[in-house]
């Protein structure tokens, strides 16, 4: 008997309920390969549930996730519900609670897909944005006021903290260091001249203390179109929770799809479990028709992996995805014909008839 991991499954809304599946399916074989052991509880919250009990997990949640090694999850969000809940009552809530203050979000290209980005290769697109998920824009302190008025005012007040920008610098600049040295700090301080520029103050002081990895800073908005013009200056990316959010789509974007990007909300000291998901929505779109991308979901399953120290199995899942692409083997969204089963059982067969491999 190998080991055993306590996985939470939370499918969540929309594409999720198919795109999670496809991942678990994956999971399992790579669990029975490598001589470990899921044991997978599925917890059936988000915007579903919402319309049947008006939460969108039941007021004890946080405490049942706790009893977890992980927590492997889809995304939240209805057409049908207000769409300023998912987020506060669901994925900030966790990411908060649990203390997952690294939201890591790798962007590379696969072999078989185009990027959008013509000229463009493998070797040009390769980095890992590393978005602070704690603090930052997103801690939804503000208010609304006089709404219906002509003195209408609403605020939203960022927080930044010592604590909370030296933390996501260390890990950024120690996670440099298992790639190509580089940390560049996706900045606005020129404007934000309080937050920002503390940010960038405590950031390059933290970046010091790695006299061996090189660091620079570059505005969001050049950032941005160097996403586009030249990836390739790119190693690890280090920014604010709402500069990550954008970026990481547009970092979905330039591997082909929204629908390739995988994450993890990560408490690197391991004090809580840490929540691995697709860097997208539930797209509703589309939902319902086994024709969602599932490579995002089945990435997040690899990172999950990788977090718990199942390293092989991890490089397992991914080169059962690069064999995938590879062979063109692509969903709609890729401009191919797969559905997400097809994906994942090539996923699936590519790691049930590979070989073994023992490092
Ligand atoms: P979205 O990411 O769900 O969809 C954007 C576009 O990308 C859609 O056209 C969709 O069809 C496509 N897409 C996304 N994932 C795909 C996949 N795996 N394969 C193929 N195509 C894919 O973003 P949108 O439409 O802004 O939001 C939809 C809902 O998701 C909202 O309720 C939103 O609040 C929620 N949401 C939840 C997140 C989470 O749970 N972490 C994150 C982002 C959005
Ligand atoms: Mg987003």
């Amino acid at each position: 008997m190998g080991k055993v991991y306590k996985i939470a499954v939370v499918n969540g809304d929309g594409i999720g309920a198919e795109i999670v599946p496809a991942g678990v399916s994956v999971l399992k074989a790579v669990a029975k390969k490598h001589g470990f052991n899921l044991d997978l509880n599925e917890l059936s919250w988000g915007a579903g549930h919402y319309l049947k009990h008006g939460e969108f997990m039941p007021e004890d949640g946080i405490e049942q996730m706790k009893t977890y090694d992980a927590i492997y999850f889809g995304a939240v969000g209805l057409p049908e519900v207000d769409d300023t809940l998912p987020a506060r009552d669901y994925t900030f809530k966790v990411r908060g609670k649990l203390k997952q203050y690294v939201n890591y979000r790798p962007v590379k290209l696969f072999p078989g897909i185009d990027s959008p980005l013509r000229d463009k290769t493998q070797k040009d697109i390769d980095f890992v944005v590393v978005r602070e998920n704690n603090e930052g824009e997103f801690v939804q302190n503000g208010q609304i006021m006089h709404a219906e008025e002509a003195g209408g005012v609403a605020t939203d007040t960022s927080v930044f903290t010592r604590f909370g920008i030296e933390r996501i610098a260390h890990y950024s600049f120690k996670l440099a260091r298992k790639r190509r040295s580089k940390v560049t700090n996706v900045t606005k301080s020129n404007t934000l001249i309080h937050s920002l520029a503390y940010w960038d103050r405590v950031i390059a002081e933290v970046a010091e203390q790695y006299p061996d990895v090189e660091y620079n800073t570059m505005y969001i908005d050049n950032a941005s179109a160097s996403f586009v013009l030249r990836p390739e200056v790119f190693d690890v990316i280090l920014t604010t929770n709402l500069f990550g959010d954008i970026l990481s789509d547009l970092g979905g974007a330039i591997m082909g799809s929204l629908g390739l990007g995988g994450s993890g909300n990560i408490n690197p000291e391991k004090d809580f479990p840490s929540m691995f998901e697709p860097i997208h929505g539930s797209a509703p779109d589309i939902a319902g028709q086994n024709i969602a991308n599932p490579i995002g979901q089945i990435w997040s399953a690899a990172i999950m992996l990788d977090h718990l120290g199942e390293t092989e199995a991890a490089k397992d899942i991914m080169k059962g995805i690069e064999h995938t692409t590879s062979k063109g083997n692509l969903t709609k969204d890729l401009k191919g014909n797969a559905s997400t089963s097809d994906v994942a059982n090539s996923v699936v067969n590519y790691i049930e008839t590979s070989e073994l491999v023992v490092a």
